[in-house]
Parts: C-alpha cells; sequence; structure tokens
C-alpha cells in the first residue's frame, strides 16, 4: 500500500470510529489513538522527507487535510457528549456514588454500651496506661515476685522492666491508691498477653473491669449490681450462678455463668449444650490489697470484678472466632455499622 493509500485508509478508519464513539472518554482516546504524537497521521506527516519531491506535496497536503477533519470530527464528537457544555452542570438523573462511612468497631461499641450501663448505676469511667508497672499490674494485686498465679496471664515485658498490661485491674489500685472511699469505678480497655492466638484467645483483647469499696460493702452488693447488669444487658429474666474460683486479688473469688440467652437454659449449640455461659471473673477485694494502697481492711471492704469484651461481643452476635474482630476484613465489620 502506498503512503497515499495509506493516509486515505486511516482517514476513513477514523471517522468510522468516531462516528461509533459512545461517551466523551471514547472520543478522548481516538484523539490521542489518531491524533496523538505518536499517532498515524504524525507518523506519516515525518516520513515526508524520504519520500521524492512530487509524493511528497501530493502525500504532505492529503494528509494535513486527514488532520484537519479529524480535529473537527473530534470536537463535534466531544461536543455532542457535553465538552464544553457550562462546568459543573449536574444531571439528576444520574445513579449516585454509593460512598461507606467508617464507623465505631464492634468491640468498641459493645464497650461502650457495658460502660454506659454501669454508668447508669453510678459508676466513674476511668481510663489506665497500656504501659504498666510490674507494681500496678502485679504486685499491689497480690500477686508477689515468683507466685505462681503470674503465670495465669503471660506477659508482654518492654523496656525499663515495664509490661504491657494483662488486665484493667491495675487501675484499681492506681486510683485506690489516689481517693479516699467511697471509691465505685469502671475501668474499660485494651490488654494484651503473650498467647497463642486461636480462635478464642488474641494478643489483644479488651476487659472492663469493675469496683467499689466503701463501709459495709458485701457479696450481696456485688450479686445485687452483677444480676443488674446481666439483665441489662442480655435480658430480663436472665438467671445467674456463682462458682468458686481464684484470683490473688480477691477473697473470696468466683467466676459467674448466665443461663443461655438463647435456649433460655434449655441447651444449645451457643452453650455448647450446658444451659449457661461463662461471662465474668469477681470477688470481694482481698484485705491485702486494700492494706498496700493505704486503707483500713478493717474499716473498709470492697467487691471487684472482670469482664471480657470480646467475650460478652462474641455471645452477643454469635461469633465464632476472635480473631475476625482484628482481621480489618470491612465486610465483617460492616455488619455492626
Ligand atoms: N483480671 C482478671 C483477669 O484478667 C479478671 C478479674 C477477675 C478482674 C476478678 C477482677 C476480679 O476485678 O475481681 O483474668
Amino acid at each position: 500500500m502506498s503512503l497515499l493509500e495509506e493516509v486515505v485508509r486511516l482517514e476513513t478508519e477514523a471517522l468510522e470510529r468516531i462516528g461509533l464513539a459512545d461517551s466523551l472518554d471514547s472520543v478522548k482516546q481516538l484523539q490521542i489513538r489518531y491524533l496523538g504524537r505518536k499517532g498515524p497521521v504524525a507518523a506519516i506527516l515525518r516520513q515526508l522527507g524520504t519520500l521524492p519531491e512530487q509524493e511528497r506535496k501530493q502525500v504532505g497536503a492529503r494528509a494535513n487535510q486527514v488532520r484537519t477533519r479529524l480535529e473537527s470530527e473530534l470536537k463535534a464528537a466531544a461536543d455532542r457528549f457535553g465538552e464544553g457544555k457550562e462546568r459543573g452542570a449536574f444531571d439528576p438523573t444520574l445513579p449516585g456514588t454509593a460512598s461507606y462511612v467508617g464507623t465505631v468497631h464492634v468491640v468498641n461499641q459493645v464497650m461502650h454500651e457495658m460502660c454506659r450501663t454501669f454508668y447508669g448505676m453510678g459508676f466513674q469511667i476511668v481510663h489506665g496506661p497500656h504501659v504498666e508497672t510490674d507494681y500496678f499490674n502485679f504486685e499491689s494485686l497480690n500477686f508477689p515476685p515468683d507466685h505462681p498465679a503470674r503465670d495465669m496471664q503471660d506477659t508482654f515485658f518492654v523496656e525499663g522492666g515495664r509490661l504491657l498490661r494483662t488486665h484493667t485491674t491495675p487501675v484499681q489500685t492506681r486510683e485506690l491508691n489516689l481517693r479516699k472511699p467511697p471509691i465505685k469505678i469502671i475501668a474499660p480497655g485494651r490488654t494484651f498477653r503473650n498467647e497463642a492466638i486461636s480462635t478464642r484467645a488474641h494478643v489483644s483483647f479488651h476487659q472492663v473491669d469493675g469496683f467499689l469499696v466503701d463501709e459495709g460493702v458485701t457479696m450481696a452488693d456485688l450479686k445485687g449490681v452483677l444480676v443488674a447488669f446481666c439483665r441489662a444487658f442480655f435480658g430480663e429474666g436472665l438467671r445467674l450462678r456463682f462458682r468458686p474460683s481464684f484470683f490473688p486479688f480477691t477473697e473470696p473469688s468466683a467466676e459467674v455463668d448466665i443461663s443461655c440467652f438463647l435456649c433460655g437454659g434449655r441447651g444449645c449449640q451457643l452453650c455448647k449444650h450446658m444451659g449457661w455461659l461463662e461471662i465474668l471473673g469477681c470477688g470481694m477485694i482481698d484485705p491485702a490489697v486494700l492494706e498496700m494502697a493505704g486503707h483500713d481492711p478493717e474499716k473498709y471492704t470492697g467487691y471487684a470484678f472482670g469482664i471480657g469484651v470480646e467475650r460478652v461481643a462474641m455471645l452477643k452476635y454469635k461469633i465464632n472466632d476472635i480473631r475476625l474482630f482484628f482481621n480489618n476484613n470491612v465486610r465483617f465489620l460492616r455488619q455492626f455499622f
């Protein structure tokens, strides 16, 4: 094919394609494809110098003609699709663009809801540091050095002899050291343990600790507040079961089960056919803890409890794997928007 024939073929092809263009975008693409610096028209014009004079004039004139024609056709096509119309012109018939707005993470939602429930019962909300001293995390809570109970909570140590708090209970002794009874506090927040990650355990999770110290506080007060909380949170008519347990900072200590809110205690998959769900640890604050913080255990008594937030969220929403909370999978998280 001679260069002249090539120019004519190009013109036909380009005009046909411009006629078929169905959007401003496709017109712009054709503009680049045919009239761009790397396009075929430019390539032909560059080759002119290699041609004999007669042919050069002929091809040159035709190629320039084609270029002008394509320019005006492309401009007309672009105008058809709105180019040059008033800027910002708004077409109310087009479908809108959906945008997703971030929100509070489901673990924080549950933690806030727990705090709100206790706040309604007169507890004050107090936060403590994530990086804690051995003293507040363990010793002030009656875990002497080398006490085997320290093994109950595998610890991440950081520089300077500090550690990542293994529970939110150190907020208890921090506040006991600062205040005079009556003290009635809820301590929510993140905790850390050097655990193997599984469906039920993670290296980071959240707790809500609570305690009251005053004159004449008894285990009946503890039961009263926990029954009120569990019924407000999981549903009226719920039953609670206190099982003897051990924590160094409480004496006596107990673990609390609630009757399964899904099956009412008859037995189902959620409660593994036990009828009960383990929900928290609690007890009467050990006199040694009060004494270390400077309070007379003959005069004051107190109760304390600690609740795992992920555990509560998993029960509430029937989530079977704790890792889902930390994977940042938006499809999972969006369910709780
Ligand atoms: N700190 C305990 C833990 O992480 C939970 C706990 C139990 C907290 C009893 C308390 C309590 O305040 O009284 O396993």
